[in-house]
Parts: structure tokens; C-alpha cells; sequence
């Protein structure tokens, strides 16, 4: 593979005209209301430094879309100078030979960059992706007005959960609002994966431990999942994540589990946190912190192995403190790079900060699955599809453990 890409880049080089080097063609699938708040402020941060963006925007959540027409692009030899990338899978484009270290712009980054996000982006000593953000996961966003009206709090185990989403429905609310992707679906299920606790999720989802997989905990985890599931209304197929955020912002729905990039959305509507919507760990895992984290890696371009001018400004750009502390604030993210004051954050970003701090020291911090943080695309793809399949079906939670066992033993 490594080799044919390479000829594929070689080709390309020769038949198409140079790459501007002041211009830089960026692949990511930002394009909710507040993601596209945020890379504007990229795409105008390396403008002013005299860099064209072109913008490679492929809608999709979680890059469904996005990283099909990546791979294509790359093969046909046509790869856009970055790409938004994350996780082992950043690795595994190293790997094949089309990434191009952007070391020259990368004074004191070792320093700057936390090691649970930094050991994805240099390959083999050197770097070749920059951190733009830290997402935290595990998050359960709740209307406040409708939580006011049924006289509810903030749940924090799964009996309170039920109870108040018995609440909600009895007075006439959805009380879930999911959007049935498989990556929500993954993304629903693994929160309560964590809510067993960091190490179960760590034994089950990192170590793929056969026997923590297929355990009676497990089958609580699948059980817990269907009975979430009754609270959904009739329209979860195939929905957007920002559309089920919108049911929570427009009072439609009571609670939504998904990242903190809803509240990108929630601030893009005007909401304020405490007051028009809560931001809650989800039952079970306050002391945990489930993370995601975003990155530009960089194409070579032309078959060069160095990166172009334009590349090195976008390297610097995203790492600059100013663009580091503005994107995750219309993101709903906290910043990736160490030492950015959280003083203009809201309430809900300085919670995920200093839950992260306690969590490094508690070692409770644990990578998403859902968002190709902590195993490979095709161990992920087969537990996805198992994951999916049950919240898609009536099957029983206990053959459901056995399939995600073998699912995992796809490498
Ligand atoms: C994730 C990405 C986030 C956000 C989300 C929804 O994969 O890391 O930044 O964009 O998808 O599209």
C-alpha cells in the first residue's frame, strides 16, 4: 500500500501544476452552526498571514463522510495539505507514507501539548499533526426549563435518570433525544460502559478484555442501553446530532447525551449554561473523563517530504494561544494546548477543564471509541456494527456481549 500511494503522489506530482505554496486546501467536516463558527476562525487567522484557504468541508458528524472522500482524494492523488484526523489513525496514514512533518513549527510543543493527546501526533519522533482541541464525552445536556417544570435535578446514577425521564415523558416531553448514526448510537453506549467505572471501561475498551467484555457487568451496560431506548420519539433514524441538540434547545425534548460540541450549538442559539440548559456528567461518571480530541494531520504535497510554507503557517496558527482559546469557545471544547486561561470560558468548560485535571491525577481519563480515540478503524468499525445492531433490533443483551467479544477480535 505504502508503495502504490507513493507512486499514485509521484504521478500526480508530475502532472499537476505546483501547488500554490501561500495556499492550503483543508479537509474537515465542521459544519454545524457552531463548528463552522470555529474553523472560521482558523480560515481568518491564517488569511491575515497572507495563506488562501480553500475549504474541503464534507458534512457528516463524527467524519463518516469526510474520511471516505479522504482516502479517495489520497489514492487518486489529490490529498488536501491537512486533514482533520485523530487518534491511532493518524498513525496508521503515517504508516503508509503520505504525511509530511511539520517539525520546523514545532518549537516547545513537547512542553505545550498533554501526553494523552500528544502521542498520537508525531510518528516515529516527529510531528505530523497539530492538537486543535479536547472534547470531553461524557456529558448529559438537559433543558432547564422543562427540568424546572417536572421539579428535577440533574441525575447522577441511572436510577435518578429513570426516574426523571419517567418524569419528562409523563409530561408530554421526549425525553431522549438521539439521533440513531451509528457513532451516536456507539457514543450513547460507551458513556455507560464508563458509568461501571474508568478501569471496566479501560479493561473492556482499550485492553479488549475477553472476560470484561462478555462480563455480567457488560450485560447490565446492553440492558441500561435498552431501556434508554424508551424514552426516544419515532424520529431517531439516521437524525444529525445537532438536530437532536436543536430538540433540547427548542424545548422539545428534555436531555441528549452527546460531546460538548452541542454546546457550540447551544451558544450559537443565545443559551446561556444554568440558566436556558445544565450540563451534567452522565450518571455514573463524574469522576471520569471520556475525551476526544481533534487534529490537523499533514498531507504531503507533490510527492515532497517537507511541508509547504502554507502548511507551517497552519501548524503555528492552530497552536497559537488566541486561536487555541476562540475556536473552542464557539466550539464548546476546552483548549488542547497546556496553559490557556479558562477565565472567558463558561461554566460548563471550566467543569470539563478541572474534571480533566482531577482526572489525569485519578487516572479516570479514558479515550473515546466512538470518536477513534482508542482502538484502530477496524476494531471500532466491528464493535460499532455490534453496538448498533443491538440498539437497532430487540436482541437480548446477553448475545450481545458475545458478539462484541468476537467484534473485538478483529486485528
Ligand atoms: C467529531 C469531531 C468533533 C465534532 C463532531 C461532530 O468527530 O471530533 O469536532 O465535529 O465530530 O461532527
Amino acid at each position: 500500500m505504502k508503495r502504490n500511494v507513493w507512486i499514485a503522489l509521484a504521478v500526480a506530482g508530475a502532472l499537476n501544476t505546483a501547488q500554490a505554496a501561500d495556499q492550503i486546501e483543508v479537509l474537515h467536516w465542521w459544519t454545524s452552526g457552531g463548528e463552522s463558527k470555529a474553523v472560521g476562525v482558523l480560515k481568518q487567522d491564517v488569511e491575515k498571514q497572507g495563506v488562501t484557504w480553500k475549504d474541503f468541508a464534507v458534512a457528516g458528524g463524527s467524519g463518516t463522510n469526510a474520511l471516505t472522500v479522504l482516502k479517495t482524494n489520497v489514492v487518486s492523488g489529490h490529498p488536501p495539505s491537512a486533514a482533520q484526523l485523530k487518534g491511532p489513525s493518524i498513525h496508521d496514514w503515517a504508516e503508509q507514507g503520505v504525511l509530511v512533518d511539520i517539525d520546523s513549527a514545532t518549537q516547545g510543543w513537547d512542553k505545550l501539548i498533554p501526553p494523552q493527546v500528544g502521542k498520537f501526533l508525531k510518528y516515529d519522533g516527529h510531528y505530523v499533526a497539530v492538537p486543535v482541541e479536547i472534547h470531553r464525552m461524557n456529558w448529559l445536556w438537559i433543558n432547564k426549563e422543562i427540568l424546572d417544570k417536572v421539579g428535577g435535578a440533574a441525575p447522577n446514577t441511572w436510577p435518578e435518570f429513570f426516574a426523571l425521564a419517567d418524569k419528562m415523558k409523563a409530561a408530554g416531553y421526549t425525553a431522549v433525544a438521539h439521533g440513531g448514526q451509528p457513532w451516536q448510537d456507539v457514543n450513547l453506549w460507551e458513556g455507560v460502559v464508563l458509568s461501571q467505572g474508568a478501569d471496566f471501561y479501560r479493561k473492556a475498551i482499550v485492553e479488549l478484555d475477553p472476560k470484561t467484555l462478555t462480563s455480567d457487568k457488560m450485560v447490565q451496560v446492553f440492558d441500561i442501553v435498552r431501556k434508554i431506548g424508551s424514552y426516544y420519539d419515532n424520529g431517531t433514524t439516521g437524525r444529525d446530532w445537532n438536530l437532536a441538540t436543536m430538540m433540547v434547545i427548542n424545548g422539545k425534548a428534555g436531555m441528549q447525551f452527546m460531546a460538548d460540541w452541542a454546546k457550540g450549538e447551544f451558544a450559537r442559539a443565545g443559551k446561556v449554561p444554568g440558566k436556558d440548559y445544565i450540563c451534567a456528567p452522565r450518571p455514573g461518571t463524574a469522576g471520569s473523563y471520556m475525551f476526544n480530541s481533534d487534529s490537523l494531520a499533514f498531507f504531503s504535497q507533490n510527492g515532497s517530504k517537507t511541508a509547504t510554507p502554507g502548511q507551517l503557517v497552519l501548524a503555528k496558527a492552530v497552536m497559537s494561544p488566541d486561536f487555541q482559546e476562540q475556536f473552542s469557545l464557539y466550539k464548546g471544547s476546552i483548549p488542547a494546548r497546556i496553559g490557556i486561561p479558562m477565565d472567558k470560558f463558561d461554566d460548563c468548560a471550566k467543569r470539563s477543564y478541572a474534571d480533566e485535571q482531577s482526572a489525569i491525577k485519578a487516572n479516570t481519563i479514558v479515550p473515546s471509541l466512538a470518536q477513534g480515540m482508542a482502538q484502530t478503524e477496524a476494531v471500532a468499525g466491528a464493535m460499532t456494527d455490534v453496538v448498533t445492531k443491538f440498539m437497532h433490533s430487540q436482541q437480548d443483551s446477553k448475545s450481545a456481549v458475545q458478539a462484541l467479544a468476537a467484534a473485538a477480535k478483529v486485528n
